[in-house]
């Protein structure tokens, strides 16, 4: 098959509307984190691997908060788009709208980035195409995925060095007015 260069981002733009069922439900009635991290998931394959013309594998998922709960009844709707490629990655924006049809409320409930790689046949990571930017919004989205990556590296740095420099004989008072309990014995003392 003829390799393709480049691609526009509207391409491989992808949706997925699921109506949220009983047995998608907690204990409290609201939808499981989880069924919606599934749906993240598969739309941002959907539109990672259209885009690449190839099958990706997830890599991360960032930002996953749920600012508001979605219940039982309401369509979920998870608008994908590529937001940036690297040589062999790909970052996929993705709103996620929860609907009531009955009383018309729309709720913004997470916005969410994952990282994928294309795989080749020999399942090594192969080269995707060039995304062809055509709004400034692209643009601006492209940009600030650059940015994005750059932070998580550095916090990820930062994060080891503050792993490593840690001692906690030394450090125990930063304990002090959290809600935890110190019970070492003899064994977790030493350890
Ligand atoms: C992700 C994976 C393909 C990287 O493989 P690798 O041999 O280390 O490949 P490379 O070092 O050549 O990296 C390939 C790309 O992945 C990116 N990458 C690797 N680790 C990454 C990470 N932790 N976060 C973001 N991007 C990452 C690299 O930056 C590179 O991108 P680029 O080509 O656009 O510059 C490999 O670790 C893998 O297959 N992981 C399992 C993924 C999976 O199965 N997911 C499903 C969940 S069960």
């Amino acid at each position: 098959m003829e390799k393709v260069e480049r691609r526009t981002v509207t391409y491989s733009k992808t949706t997925i509307t699921e109506l949220m069922i009983p047995s998608y439900a907690n204990f409290g009635g609201k939808i499981h984190g989880g069924i919606l991290l599934s749906l993240i998931d598969k739309v941002a394959y959907a539109c990672a691997s259209k885009h690449a013309g190839a099958y990706c594998v997830t890599v991360s998922i960032d930002n996953v908060e749920f600012l508001q709960p979605v219940e039982v009844g309401e369509l979920v709707s998870l608008h994908a788009s590529v937001n940036y490629v690297g040589n062999t990655s790909l970052v996929i924006g993705i709103k996620v709208i929860a609907e009531n049809v009955k009383i018309g409320l729309v709720k913004h409930t997470n916005t969410s980035y994952v990282t994928m790689v294309a795989k080749g046949d020999d399942d090594r990571p192969t080269p995707v195409p060039a995304l062809v930017l055509e709004t400034k919004e692209e643009v601006r989205r492209f940009v600030e995925a650059m940015k994005r990556k750059e932070l998580k590296l550095s916090f990820n740095e930062k994060m080891d060095e503050t792993k490593n420099a840690l001692d906690l004989e030394g450090e125990l008072g930063i304990l002090k007015g959290q809600r935890c309990l110190i019970r070492l014995d003899e064994k977790g003392a030493t350890s």
